[in-house]
C-alpha cells in the first residue's frame, strides 16, 4: 500500500515536470551574431549590423587604433563609446567627453568670443537620464551652459563656480567653491556643454589653468581640491535612456508591442516615448528574445515549501509536495503546511506545541533586537538634534511669550506621518537645492524642504535665520511654519501656497497669455512690498540673495508670496556690506556683487530688476535663441532700450493692455534697477513706491534724469511721464515728497 502510494507520487512528479515545464525559450543563437564587443556584453536589441533590432540599437564593434588590445562598442556610425547596456532597466552607460577651455594669455585682448569652448553630444534616438546623471563644472574662474534639446522643450541651464585661492576650495561637495553640481532637466536627445573663463580674473589661472564641465553619472565623480589644478580624466561615464519607438501607429492603437516576445510584457516608462518589455512573474532573461522559466526549486530562498526537496518546478512558478502520510499545500508562511493523516496525529500536535514554543522564542528575541533598533535610532536621532542647534533654538524660542509666533520644533516621525514616509507622489519641487514635499499637518497643508546638503559651520546662523524667519509676518511672505532638527541636514516647514511659481505662470505659453497686464503690476509691487520689508522693517534685515520669479510663489488669487529665504544670510545692522560666497542664480546675479563678492541689498534689487523685464517681456532670462550679447535678459533690454525697441519686445498681452506712461514707467524703473553700480540704483523701499504711484496711476512721478552712466543707453530727453494731463497740481505734497526722496540718496 506505502509502497503503491510512494510509486503514485513518484510518477506525479515526473507528469509535473514533463508536462509542465516547457522547453527553455529562445537564446540569441543566430550564427554571425557575437554576444559581445571587446568586455562589454551586447544584448539584443542592441547588436552589430544584421543582428541589432533596427538603426537605432546598431552598435559598430572596432578597436580605435591598430594596438589596443581589444575592439571596443561604439554607438552607431558616431564616436560614442558604450561601457554598458542594461536590458532590465534601458539604460545604457556612455564615456562622455570633458568639455575643457584653459587660459591663454591671447584671448583677454580678443575679448568674449574666444573664452569658451563647446562640446556637443548628439543622440537623436537615446535620452539623457535626468535621474541618473548630474551637471559639474570644476575650475575656480569658470562657469559653464548647458543648452539642451529637448522634444517638447528646449533648456538653457548654468552652474558656475568661483574661488580666490586653493585653499578656499571647499572638498566636501559641490557647492560652488571649486566645483558646482546641478541637475539637468527631463527629456534631453542632445547637448551642448559650453565651458567658460572669466577674463577680469585671470589671476586665479595661475593655480587653476582651465575649466572643465560635463555631464557624469550620479556617484561617479568625487570631487577633490586637486582637480582644481587638472582633472586626470578626459571622459566620464554617463547614462542614457533607451526605448522601442519603431511601431506603426496601427500597432500603437491596438496596444500590440511586437517587440516583447515570448512570457514578457510592455511598459511604458515615464521619462522616454516609445516602450519597453519586462519579463512575466515567475520568468528571466531578455524579453526582447523572450524569458526562460525560473526554477524556484534549485534555490531554496525562491520558494515557501516547507521541505525544500519536495518542490516541484513549473511553468512560472512552482508547487510543494508534502511527505508520504502529509497533505494540503505545503507552503510555509501564508500557506497551511503540511498536516499528518490521522495515524500521527497526536505527532503532529507534538510538532505544533514544540513549533508554538519556538515562534515564541523567536518573537521574545524579535521584540528585543527591534527595542536595541530603537534606542539606536532614537540616539542617532538626539545626536542630530544636539548637532543641528537644537539646544539653541529652543533657549532662543522660549524668550518669545505668544506660543501662535513661535516657530514648531517638529519630530523626524511627525514630518514622515505628514508626507507619507516622504512618498514620492508628494514631491511637488526639485531643484539643486533638494526636494520640496507636501504634506498634512494639524489638517492644514505645508510645504516641507528637504536640502541636500548643510554646511555645519554655519548652525549658528542657520538656528538665527530660522528665529528671525519664523517671527516674520508678512502678507507677501512665505511663512516658516518650523523646522525639524532630528535629521542629519534639517528639514524646513513652510506654509503651502497653491498656485505654482510667478515663473511657471509667465513661462507657460498658455497660462502665460492668460496674466493680465494690472495682475503683473499688482504682482510687482508686492514683491516689492516684501523685500523691502526685508530690508529694512524686519527685526534683523535680510537679503534674500536669491530673488528670481521661480522663488515668488502665488496664490489662488494671485497674491505675491516669496520664498526661500534658504540661502539668504543675516545683515547684522551695524554692516552693510560682508563678504561672502558668491551664490544665486545665473541670469539674475548683480554683477557688482560678482565681480566684488561683496554683498548688499542692492544685489536684491538688480535681481528684482530682472523679474520685472520677465513681467513686463514674458521672455526666458536666458535664452540661446536670442544672439549671443543678448543671451541674458538684462542685456537684451539694456540693448533694446538703447535702440528705442522697447514696444517690441513688450509681451503681446502688456503691450495691447498696458497704459504706455504705466509701461515706460516701469520699464525706466527696471533699468534704474540694473545699473552696474549698486549705490545708483534705488532702494527697495523707493522701488515699492514708485511702482504702487505707478500702478494707481497718479501723475506724480517727474524725473529729471541728470546721472546717466557713461555705459548706460539714454531714453532721449527727460519726459514727463504724464504728459496728456500735467495736472501735478493737487498732488504736489507728493510730488514733492518723491523729489526729496530722490535727492537724499
Ligand atoms: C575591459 O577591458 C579594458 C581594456 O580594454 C580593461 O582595462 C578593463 O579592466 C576591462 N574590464 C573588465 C570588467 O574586465
Ligand atoms: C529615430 O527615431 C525616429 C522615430 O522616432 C526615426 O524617424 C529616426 O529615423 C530614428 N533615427 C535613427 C538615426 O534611427
Ligand atoms: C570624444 O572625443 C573623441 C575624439 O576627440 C570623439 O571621437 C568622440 O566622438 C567624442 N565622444 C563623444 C561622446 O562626443
Ligand atoms: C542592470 O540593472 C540591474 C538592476 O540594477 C542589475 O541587477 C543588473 O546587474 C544590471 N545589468 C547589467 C548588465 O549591468
Ligand atoms: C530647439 O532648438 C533647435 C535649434 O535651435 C530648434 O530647431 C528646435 O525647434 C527647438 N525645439 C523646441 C521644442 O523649441
Ligand atoms: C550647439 O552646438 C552646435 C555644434 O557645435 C552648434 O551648431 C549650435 O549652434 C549650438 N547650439 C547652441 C544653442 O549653442
Ligand atoms: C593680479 O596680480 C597682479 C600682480 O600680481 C596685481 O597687481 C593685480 O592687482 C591682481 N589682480 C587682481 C584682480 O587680483
Ligand atoms: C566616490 O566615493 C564613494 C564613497 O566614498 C565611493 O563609494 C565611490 O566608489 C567613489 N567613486 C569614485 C568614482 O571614486
Ligand atoms: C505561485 O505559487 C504559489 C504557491 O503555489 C502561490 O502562492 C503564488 O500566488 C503563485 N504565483 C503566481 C504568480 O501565480
Amino acid at each position: 500500500m506505502v509502497v503503491a502510494m510512494g510509486f503514485g507520487r513518484l510518477l506525479m512528479q515526473l507528469v509535473l515536470v514533463g508536462v509542465l515545464v516547457a522547453p527553455a525559450a529562445a537564446q540569441d543563437d543566430r550564427p554571425n551574431c557575437p554576444q559581445r564587443c571587446g568586455n562589454v556584453s551586447i544584448p539584443y536589441p542592441f547588436g552589430i549590423k544584421g543582428c541589432c533590432r533596427n538603426e537605432d540599437f546598431l552598435i559598430t564593434c572596432k578597436k580605435i587604433d591598430s594596438n589596443s588590445p581589444q575592439p571596443q562598442p561604439f554607438l552607431g556610425n558616431t564616436g560614442i563609446e558604450v561601457t554598458n547596456i542594461n536590458i532590465t532597466l534601458g539604460e545604457l552607460q556612455i564615456n562622455n567627453n570633458v568639455s575643457k577651455y584653459c587660459y591663454n594669455s591671447d584671448y583677454s585682448s580678443t575679448r568674449d568670443y574666444q573664452t569658451r569652448f563647446t562640446r556637443t553630444l548628439t543622440l537623436s534616438n537615446f535620452t539623457v537620464s535626468r535621474s541618473r546623471n548630474k551637471f559639474t563644472v570644476v575650475g575656480c574662474n569658470s562657469y559653464a551652459y548647458l543648452h539642451g534639446f529637448g522634444r517638447k522643450e528646449n533648456y538653457s541651464t548654468g552652474c558656475m563656480s568661483i574661488c580666490d585661492s586653493p585653499h578656499n576650495v571647499y572638498v566636501k561637495s559641490c557647492a560652488g567653491s571649486g566645483c558646482c553640481q546641478i541637475e539637468i532637466p527631463d527629456g534631453l536627445y542632445s547637448a551642448n556643454v559650453t565651458a567658460y573663463r572669466f577674463n577680469e580674473r585671470e589671476n586665479v589661472s595661475k593655480f587653476n589653468p582651465c575649466t572643465y564641465a560635463f555631464i557624469v553619472e550620479d556617484g561617479k565623480f568625487n570631487f577633490s581640491s586637486k582637480y582644481v589644478e587638472n582633472i586626470p580624466q578626459d571622459k566620464f561615464p554617463m547614462v542614457l535612456e533607451w526605448s522601442i519607438h519603431d511601431y506603426t501607429n496601427q500597432e500603437a492603437s491596438e496596444g500590440i508591442s511586437s517587440a516583447c516576445k515570448l512570457n514578457a510584457f510592455s511598459y511604458k516608462p515615464d521619462s522616454v516615448p516609445g516602450y519597453r518589455c519586462k519579463c512575466n512573474e515567475g520568468y528571466v532573461g531578455n524579453p526582447y528574445l523572450g524569458c526562460q522559466d525560473v526554477n524556484e526549486c534549485e534555490d531554496p530562498s525562491l520558494n515557501k515549501c516547507v521541505v525544500s526537496k519536495n518542490c516541484v518546478n513549473t511553468e512560472g512558478n512552482y508547487t510543494c509536495l508534502c511527505p508520504k502520510g502529509y497533505r494540503r499545500d505545503g507552503l510555509r508562511e501564508r500557506g497551511t503546511g503540511c498536516t499528518a493523516e490521522d495515524k500521527q496525529s497526536l505527532k503532529t500536535k507534538a510538532i505544533i506545541g514544540s513549533s508554538i514554543a519556538i515562534s515564541l522564542l523567536f518573537v521574545i528575541m524579535a521584540c528585543a533586537l527591534c527595542g536595541i533598533q530603537r534606542r539606536k535610532i532614537n540616539e542617532l536621532k538626539q545626536k542630530n538634534f544636539r548637532d543641528n542647534g537644537g539646544p539653541v533654538l529652543r533657549q532662543l524660542l522660549s524668550k518669545i511669550e505668544r506660543s501662535a509666533e513661535k516657530a514648531k520644533i517638529f519630530t523626524e516621525d511627525e514630518l514622515k506621518k505628514a508626507t507619507n514616509n516622504f512618498n514620492e507622489s508628494e514631491i511637488v519641487g526639485r531643484g539643486g537645492f533638494g526636494i520640496v514635499y507636501k504634506g498634512t499637518l494639524n489638517n492644514k497643508l505645508v510645504a516641507i524642504k528637504k536640502s541636500r546638503v548643510m554646511d555645519h559651520d554655519q548652525i549658528e546662523q542657520f538656528v538665527n535665520e530660522v528665529f528671525v524667519l519664523s517671527q516674520i509676518k508678512h502678507p507677501n511672505v512665505v511663512k516658516l511654519i518650523g523646522c525639524c532638527l532630528e535629521t542629519s541636514v534639517p528639514l524646513l516647514v513652510y506654509e503651502f501656497i497653491t498656485n505654482k511659481t510667478l515663473h511657471h505662470h509667465i513661462q507657460n505659453e498658455v497660462s502665460g497669455s492668460c496674466m493680465p497686464w494690472k495682475t503683473r503690476l499688482k504682482i510687482a509691487v508686492e514683491t516689492a512690498d516684501a523685500l523691502a520689508h526685508m530690508h529694512s522693517d524686519a527685526p534683523i534685515h535680510i537679503i534674500h540673495r536669491d530673488v528670481k520669479s521661480e522663488n515668488i510663489l502665488l496664490n489662488d488669487d494671485f497674491q505675491a508670496k516669496v520664498s526661500d529665504f534658504g540661502v539668504s544670510r543675516l545683515v547684522p545692522l551695524d554692516q552693510t556690506q560682508l563678504p561672502t560666497l558668491v551664490q544665486g542664480t545665473f541670469g539674475y546675479i548683480d554683477p557688482e556683487y560678482f565681480h566684488s563678492g561683496l554683498l548688499n541689498e542692492k544685489s536684491d534689487v538688480y535681481s528684482f530688476g530682472v523679474v520685472l523685464l520677465e513681467l513686463l517681456t514674458g521672455e526666458k532670462v536666458l535664452s540661446s535663441d536670442r544672439p549671443d550679447k543678448d543671451k541674458s535678459l538684462a542685456a537684451f533690454f539694456i540693448s533694446s532700450m538703447k535702440e528705442d525697441r522697447l514696444f517690441e519686445i513688450l509681451h503681446e498681452r502688456v503691450r495691447n493692455e498696458g497704459n504706455q506712461e504705466q509701461i515706460k514707467g516701469v520699464a525706466e524703473l527696471a533699468r534704474r534697477c540694473l545699473r552696474f553700480k549698486g549705490v545708483k540704483r534705488p532702494t527697495m523701499k523707493e522701488v515699492k513706491m514708485e511702482l504702487e504711484e505707478l500702478m494707481i496711476g497718479k501723475c506724480l512721478h517727474v524725473e529729471v534724469r541728470t546721472d546717466f552712466e557713461e555705459t548706460e543707453p539714454l531714453l532721449g530727453p527727460p519726459t514727463n511721464f504724464c504728459s496728456t494731463s500735467v495736472s501735478i497740481g493737487p498732488d504736489s505734497t507728493k510730488y514733492q515728497a518723491a523729489l526729496q526722496l530722490e535727492s537724499g540718496r
